[in-house]
């Protein structure tokens, strides 16, 4: 990326393979996650900026390809997750620190390890530590059907919580109920006022214990409604501002309204969630789904697709630099 603007900013160019510095391993690319948040960055409306150019992406799964000076648990041929990079993910290599690259367990393929480090660690986040959901809870998973929402209905479920979830369409739903939804409900629903009352029939008459919100901005006035006494409302995505808003449910109920910002985790919150989710993909209770794939070139449709979701989310959205070698 050369300059921020739509999506055709994104152009494929060829650099020089960088060279890993003492604590960081150069990775073979074979796939890398696309987020919401790399539009924001690419379109030059996001906080913290990067400097142009740059080459975008957070998250990946690869390969080691040469490891720097002063690294020790891993080696050549080692395929791992990626939890960040110093160069960015959208590329046949990249460089990142020894501690971003974690080893990956031998039943999860390529695709699907692009996915897992800002779904999972968001969504343990959002649920575990933010919204400090037990087992026995019901949790609301208001956008199951995308990335975080996914993993937070993996984990909710793997945790033996109550789980619903939302989609806006039926193979959303259909995706989100074979993940670990109890009950599936439609958010695009426009009345809100029988949808309220799928919730709260969902959840026995008690309402939420905790509220994962994908998008704030819509939902937040509803959640007040939905949340349970002395519930918990926790603010992952947001985009825009929302007028008339109306606290007395809240106030009624005891319950708190909290956002949650996978950056803002202490390094043993962190630690602590790579265990979990570490545990989680070893056991088979945690498994990322892929929605769709796309070739480097075609970049800037993956950044169309995560922000638009033209027939509903799936998964995570997924760019293979090697055609032909991820699987
Ligand atoms: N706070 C953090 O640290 C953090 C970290 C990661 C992501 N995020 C943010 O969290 C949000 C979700 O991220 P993601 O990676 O899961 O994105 P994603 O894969 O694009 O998924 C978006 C989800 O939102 C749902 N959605 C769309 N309209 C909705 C509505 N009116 N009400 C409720 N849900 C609705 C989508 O469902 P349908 O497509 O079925 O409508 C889908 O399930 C994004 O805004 C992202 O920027 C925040």
């Amino acid at each position: 990326v050369k300059e921020f603007g739509d999506p055709s900013v994104l152009k494929v160019a060829k650099i020089a393979i960088p060279k890993p510095k003492a604590g960081q391993v150069l990775v073979k690319t074979l796939a890398a996650g696309v987020n919401p948040v790399d539009t924001y960055i690419r379109a030059g409306k996001y906080a913290r900026l990067p400097t142009l150019p740059y080459t975008p992406g957070a998250e990946a799964c690869g390969v080691i390809h040469e490891i720097g000076p002063d690294v020790k648990d891993l080696k050549v041929g080692d395929k791992v997750w990626q939890k960040g990079s110093i160069t960015g993910t959208c590329a046949q290599y990249n460089v990142c620190t020894a501690q971003d690259a974690i080893k990956l367990h031998d039943k999860i393929t390529s695709t699907a390890g692009a996915g897992i480090s800002i779904a999972y660690r968001t969504a343990y986040r959002a649920l575990m530590q933010t919204g400090q959901a037990r087992p026995g809870c019901n949790v609301f998973v208001h956008g199951a059907s995308g990335g975080v929402g996914l993993a937070a209905v993996q984990i909710a479920r793997a945790y033996g919580m109550r789980v619903i979830g939302t989609a806006s369409t039926e193979k959303g739903r259909n995706l989100i109920q074979k993940n670990g939804c109890h009950v599936a409900l439609d958010h695009s629903q426009t009345d809100r006022k029988a949808y309220l009352e799928q919730l709260v029939k969902a959840t026995d008459g008690k309402g939420a214990d905790v509220i994962i919100e994908m998008l704030a901005n819509k939902n937040l006035n509803f959640d007040m409604g939905a949340v349970a006494r002395r519930g918990k409302i926790v603010v992952v995505g947001n985009r825009g501002e929302i007028d008339n808003v109306n606290c007395r449910m809240l106030m009624m109920r005891e319950a708190s309204v909290v956002g949650c910002m996978i950056a803002g985790s202490t390094e043993e919150e962190e630690a602590e969630a790579i265990s979990a989710i570490s545990g989680g993909l070893a056991s088979g209770a945690l498994s990322p789904v892929v929605g769709e794939t796309f070739p480097l070139e075609d970049a800037p449709a993956a950044h169309v697709e995560v922000i638009e979701h033209k027939h509903g989310s799936a998964g995570k959205i997924v760019l293979c630099p090697f055609s032909g070698e991820a699987e």
